[in-house]
């Protein structure tokens, strides 16, 4: 937010119509009020920011919003409660019980992890805990567009053994290694890490592992077994490892050996000197040929899923998943999808964004709303460009070179699908 801004009574004005049409869409409605706040209409900013709340009212942006416009209008009482809520749902209260709100029900882990310890997790997180980022995601698999291989290996792999606990125990008890996510930018893996926590009802932790990786002799082994004992605290948890390959390649960078912070890495996997139970790990990385082969070995991350650009089907509904919340009029989203090959699942979140900007800037320059139609979507098509194209050109050498037990079959049978044209 930028308080003071001017706001043209225009964008206000086309905005109001918008959320008229379309009430239900709060993001659309949050941004009038930041809009409204901006602009110094306090008191209205904040009706807007009660009309989300009362259909959401864990709404933690809207929470945010409203206490910030009641603190603007002098209503001090009110912004305090605002606040307090908002605090409490993102945790950073000082010496308050965590809301529930951020406590995941114990639903499917009742099996294994029955006993999983929720109720001796510290009421507050310490300073060292905040530094991670930490979620309670609601998105489920239902919200993955595509992905089908993805997700039936996800839910051999993980899935059913935890919610089928007798199986499980029939199969020798634990789940063994973990998956290691690999494919270009922008096409899910993040997302789909946080559905599987989602799914499983879990907290989510999600570790770059740049962020984890320190200069100073000793710290990143400190960093790593951080997160880890935080995830174990907050079990059932994903910790989720992005960047996995930045271990190898930092190798030669580090001041000291990072054979160190592999093994350490190793050892929390391992749960050497703690109990994992409740804990599942995820690693995802754009350049698995350049991941440590410590970290590879039988029983780590041994086991890869391609996860690749959306195909036609998972565009269009991409794009439906994208367009639902907007005022659209004669989309033909199968025309659409037809034109977004090679698009990833971030592109195509660019492209409604722009062509909702094109809409948007003529609605105001023609002084009325419109909502958004083909025209906009093709305009926009001009200007976001596919950007997988450029991975899979370095993709393709790398996997011929690293291919020798055959673990990158599914990427080179789907580079020669597309070399074939078919
Ligand atoms: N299959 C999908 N279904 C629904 N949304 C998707 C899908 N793929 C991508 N997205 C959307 O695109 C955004 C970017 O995806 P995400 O960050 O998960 O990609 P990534 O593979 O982790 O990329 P990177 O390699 O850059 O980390 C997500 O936040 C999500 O909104
Ligand atoms: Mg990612």
């Amino acid at each position: 937010m930028i308080p003071g801004r001017m706001i043209p009574e225009s964008v206000l004005a086309a905005l109001k119509l918008a959320c008229q049409e379309s009430p239900h869409d709060h993001d659309m409605r949050l941004h009038l009020a930041d809009l409204l706040l901006q602009d110094g209409q306090a008191a209205a900013a904040l009706e807007q920011a009660k009309v989300v709340l009362s259909g959401e009212p864990d709404h933690v942006q809207a929470l945010r919003l409203a206490a910030w416009a009641a603190d603007e209008a002098g209503e001090t009482q009110t912004a305090a409660r605002y606040h307090r809520l908002h605090d409490a749902l993102t945790g950073v209260i000082q010496g308050a019980a965590p809301s529930t709100a951020d406590t995941p029900p114990k639903a499917v882990l009742a099996g294994p992890h029955a006993d999983s310890p929720f109720e001796d997790e510290p009421l507050v997180d310490s300073a060292a805990d905040q530094r991670w980022d930490l979620q309670t995601p609601r998105v489920t698999l239902a919200d993955v567009a595509g992905m089908d291989e993805v997700k039936r290996r996800l839910e051999l792999a993980l899935l059913a053994p935890l919610s089928n606990p007798e199986l499980l125990k029939l199969f020798g008890g634990t789940l063994r290694g973990g998956l290691l996510l690999y494919g270009p930018p922008g096409c899910g893996k993040t997302f789909m890490a946080r559905a599987v926590a989602g799914e499983l009802s879990a907290r989510f932790i999600n570790v770059g592992l740049s962020d984890v990786l320190d200069m100073y002799l000793g710290q990143s082994e400190r960093n790593l077994s951080e997160v880890f004992a935080l995830a174990r605290r907050k079990a059932p948890c994903v910790l989720f490892l992005d960047e996995v390959d930045a271990l190898g390649r930092r190798r030669s960078q580090m001041r000291h050996s990072a054979a160190n912070v592999v093994g350490q890495l190793l050892a929390e996997l391992d749960g050497a000197k703690a109990s994992n139970e409740g804990v599942f790990v995820l690693a995802a990385t754009n350049s698995p040929w350049d991941v440590d082969p410590a970290l590879r070995r039988p029983g780590r991350f041994d086991r890869t899923l391609l996860v690749l650009p959306p195909d036609l089907e998972a565009r269009r509904h991409l794009l439906e998943l994208q367009v639902r919340s907007r005022p659209v009029e004669g989309l033909d989203l199968p025309a659409l999808a037809s034109r977004t090959e090679g698009f990833s699942g971030a592109d195509i979140g660019h492209l409604v964004a722009s062509a909702t900007e094109l809409a948007m800037e003529d609605a105001i320059k023609q002084g009325k709303v419109r909502p958004i139609r083909q025209v906009d979507f093709l305009r926009a098509l001009k200007d976001v460009k596919p950007s997988t194209r450029a991975w899979f050109e370095t993709a393709r050498n790398a996997a011929q070179f690293a291919n020798d037990n055959g673990e990158y079959d599914d990427l080179l049978s789907y580079l020669r699908g597309k070399s074939s044209g078919r």
